[in-house]
Order: structure tokens, then sequence, then C-alpha cells
């Protein structure tokens, strides 16, 4: 995105406690819409095509790394450790031995800004270089600066030093500027003010925000690139501001499916879909849909209302997902799904197929034009073309003793009557009948019936002898 980011390398402080969370779970940890904050904050960067991530790691670090290597960024990554956590400057030197041979800009974020757009680290990313600065900050202007560090000013508007509120004076807390904390640093040169940094305030810490006054007594180049959005850059404290924060993606989200993909959302409100879901044109989400993960709707389909996805997630052009739950699956182009599915577990649907009401897949395979249309539970199946899956029918593929899950195929234009089990490993042919309450435990050869239930035997007289026998009780 950035020219030159060949050279630039990003920090992510992300040692800290978040007291405010009142959580067990990391505060960077959290989620919002399907994504942990942490994770945001490096899909962000990810669109900067930079050099490496160094990750600042401390509160549960444990924690952090190995959610890092289930979910790790595109770009290259380490994580540092800073035990004990003696403030923000002193987890940015935790990075300088790595940095032994590095020359190039230091782009520094924290770990809880959620909200952070690649668009805006790539702007104050240009104006640090087009400005050859030393050091380079975001502002933003805040309706309540309550808890953030300060932007001090001079009468010319040059920006002279940060304070932080707890360091603050009445006049000072006045002011509206805030510190975003995200900034752009030149590395080796800022490394004087970093061995240099005192913490002689009211936290006791060493503060970050100190190599800003560094840089204005030492008359070093200073740019600064101000926010237009103070919510994009807002840190995550508490459950509140998390909650405001999966608000905000939720909206920005459904603008740009509404305006730009033309989708139409039926009720924004209760509606829930992460940045990373595609959905074609003319596709509807109707009301209580929560699409979190990677996931690509077709055009023209309709989704929900109350329908779930998550994973990996592909539905086909055309297609209806109403009242079900879909995860790491794939549907095919005009499906029928619902209501009430529950397709998981790498399952795939062929097109033209119907899904019905009460009807699990579970790693299965089935093929275009076929229904499995009510009330069966279909697991580690592979099903044909043109099949018909009836009423009731079950897969009875686990086997409890061994611990072993077996294989059942059906194969093209084959059926299975209401109620029928089908005890895997076990196969059904081509065309191949199985009879209402069978159950199958040997496989069926193609075009035959298999009838396995016991026989019927109709009593004529047996209602009269009935009758009788109770009218001579009384
Ligand atoms: C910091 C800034 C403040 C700014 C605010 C924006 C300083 C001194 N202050 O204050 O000017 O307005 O962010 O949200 O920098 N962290 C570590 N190790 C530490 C301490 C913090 O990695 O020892 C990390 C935290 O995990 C967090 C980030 O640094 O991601 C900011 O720390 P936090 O304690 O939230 O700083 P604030 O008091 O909010
Ligand atoms: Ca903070």
């Amino acid at each position: 995105m950035t020219k030159g980011s060949q050279n630039v390398r990003a920090v992510v402080l992300a040692a800290g406690l978040g007291k405010r969370m009142k959580s067990e779970l990391p505060k960077v940890l959290h989620p919002v819409l399907g994504k942990t904050i942490l994770g945001r904050v490096l899909t962000a960067l990810d669109g900067l095509n930079l050099e490496h991530i160094h990750i600042v790691v401390g509160h549960k670090a444990d924690e952090v790394q190995s959610y890092l290597e289930g979910n790790p960024p595109n770009t290259s990554w380490s994580t540092h450790l800073q035990m004990p956590q003696l403030g923000t400057g002193h987890a940015l030197s935790m990075v300088a031995p790595a940095l032994a041979t590095f020359n190039g800009t230091l782009l520094v974020t924290c770990g809880d800004t959620p909200l952070l757009t690649s668009e805006t680290l790539a702007r104050l990313l240009q104006s640090h270089e087009a400005g050859k600065a030393m050091v380079s900050l975001l502002t933003t202007v805040v309706p309540d600066a309550k808890n953030y560090g300060r932007i001090v000013r001079d009468e010319r508007r040059q920006i002279q030093r940060i304070v932080e509120d707890k360091d603050a004076s009445d006049k000072e807390k006045q002011i509206n500027e805030i510190n975003p904390a995200i900034y752009c640093f030149a590395w080796p040169d800022i490394k004087p003010a970093l061995t240099g940094l005192k913490n002689d305030n009211k936290q006791g810490e060493y503060y970050i925000t100190d190599i800003i006054s560094w840089a204005v007594i030492e008359k070093h180049r200073l740019s600064s690139a101000v926010a237009e959005d103070w919510k994009e850059v807002a840190g995550i404290n508490s459950r509140i501001e998390l909650q405001e924060a999966g608000r905000i993606l939720r909206d920005r989200v459904i603008t740009k499916l509404s305006l730009q993909s033309g989708v139409t959302i039926v009720d924004p409100e209760s509606t829930w879909i992460s940045p990373e879901v595609t959905i074609g044109a003319d596709s509807t989400v109707l009301p209580g849909c929560f699409l979190e993960g990677d996931i690509a709707v077709g055009r023209n389909c309709i989704v929900g209302p109350h329908t779930t996805m998550n994973g990996v997630v592909r539905v086909g052009d055309g297609a209806s997902v109403i009242q079900s739950l879909i995860t790491d699956s794939e549907i095919g182009n005009n499906c029928k799904v619902g209501p009430f599915a529950h397709i998981r577990f790498n399952s795939f649907v062929g097109d033209d197929s119907r899904i019905g009401n009460f009807v699990e897949l579970k790693k299965t395979t089935v093929g275009t034009k076929t229904n499995v249309s009510h009330l069966s539970y279909v697991g580690d199946a592979e099903i044909g073309h043109n099949a018909n899956i009836g009423a009731g029918t079950i897969t009875a593929n686990y086997d409890h003793i061994t611990k072993s899950k077996n294989r059942t195929v059906v194969e093209d234009g084959a059926s299975t009557g209401s109620n029928s089990v089908l005890v895997a490993p076990v196969k059904i042919g081509k065309e191949a009948v199985v009879a209402a309450g069978t159950v199958v435990t040997k496989d069926v050869p193609s075009e035959t019936l298999a009838v396995g239930r016991a026989r019927q035997e109709n009593k004529a007289d047996w209602v009269a002898y009935k009758k009788r026998k109770a009218a001579q009780k009384v």
C-alpha cells in the first residue's frame, strides 16, 4: 500500500494488564466481531506490507503467544517479553536488541485499538517519510479527554509535549486534543531518547510519550497528522468500550455492503457481519444474523432470518439459508437450506440441493439435485447426485468402543425411506432403494430394494374383540 515499506517495521505494545476489563482473558484477546482486538490491529498492519511486526507481550504472555501461533499475521512477526511491565517506553525498549542492524522507520501502535485502519496508518507513515521526520504522531480531538495523554502545543500551535492525565495540571486537563498512541520513529536515531527515559512521574513509569518532548528539546524534526475520526483510534479499556467498538465496526461493514456491494440488510441493528465477509449483489440479509469469519456469500441469496455462519464458509449464488447454523462448510448455487439446518465440519452441498428442517450434516458431501429434507443426521458420508434421503434417515457412523467414525456412501439416484438407519461402514448402490424403517447393516447393490423390518400382520377382528372385553368389565 505504501511505497518504501521495506524499511518499515511495526511495534505493537500488548504487554499491559487491561485492569478495567475485569477479566481472566488478556484484554487484547477479547473478540470484536469474530476476531480479537489484537488480531484486528495486526490485520490493519498486514495491509501495509511491512518488513516485520514486533509484538511486545507480558501479562499472560503464554496465552497471547499461543493465540498468535494459531492466528499469525501475514507479515513476518516475533514476540518480545516485557517482564515486569514498567510503562510504554520500557515496552518499546524490549524490542531494541532485535533492532541492532535495523535502519528505518518504526511504526508503533498499541494492541488495543481494533478499529484502526491501514489507511490511517499509511497516512501517518507518508507524513513521516515526506517530512523526513525523526518523530511523528497522530493526534485527534475527543469529546471526553479523560484518561488520555493531552497534546500540549505552544502559541504557534507547535507540539511541545504530551502530558498524561494523571500528571496534567487543571489547565492541561481542559485540552481535548489527545494522543491516540500511534507513532513513527526514525531508528536508530531515537535510541538516545529511549535509553534516557526517566520514570519521575505520578505513575512511576517509563513513558514512550517523553520521546516527543525529547525531539522538541533536541530540535529534531517532528511531524503530526490529525485523525479525523477519533473513534477509529480509540483504545479499548472496558467492556463498554468493547461493545461500542463492535457496534462501530458493525456499522462500518453494513454501510460498505449496502452502498458498495449492493446488499439489502433489512435490520442493521440485529445483524452482525465481520469485515472479512463478502456478499454478492442483490442478496438480502434478514434480521438476527451473525456472519463471523472467512465467509463468502454469492449473489441473489437470502440469508436469515436468524442464520449464523462461522469459520470458513462459502455459499453459491441464488441460495437461501434460513434459520440455520453453518460452520466451515460450502453450499452450492441455488441450494435451499433450513429452516433449522446445521451444516458443519467441512461439509459440501452441491448445486440445486435441499437441506431441510432439523437436518445435521457433519463432514459430509452431498451431490447436486439431492434432497435431505427432514429430520436427518448425516455424518462422515458421501451422498451422490439426484439422491433422496428420506425423513428421519440417520447414519450410525460412530463406534463407541473403538471411538472410530465410519463412512456411509449413497450413490447417485438412490433413495432411503423414512426412518432408515444406515449403519456405517455401508454403501447404498446407484438407484438402490432402502425401504422405510430399514436398518441397513450390509451394502445394498445398485437398483436393489433393501427391506429390513418385521413383517406386518393385520388382525381383522381385533378391535371388535377389545370392545367386547371392555363392555364385560362394567
Ligand atoms: C497511553 C499513553 C497516552 C495515550 C493512551 C492512548 C503513555 C505513557 N500514555 O496511556 O498518552 O493517550 O495510551 O490509549 O504511553 N503497555 C505495555 N507495557 C507496559 C504498559 C503498557 O506493553 O508496561 C501496552 C498496553 O498493553 C497497551 C498500551 O501499551 O496496549 C497502552 O498502555 P495503557 O496502560 O493502556 O496506556 P494508557 O494509560 O492508556
Ligand atoms: Ca489505554
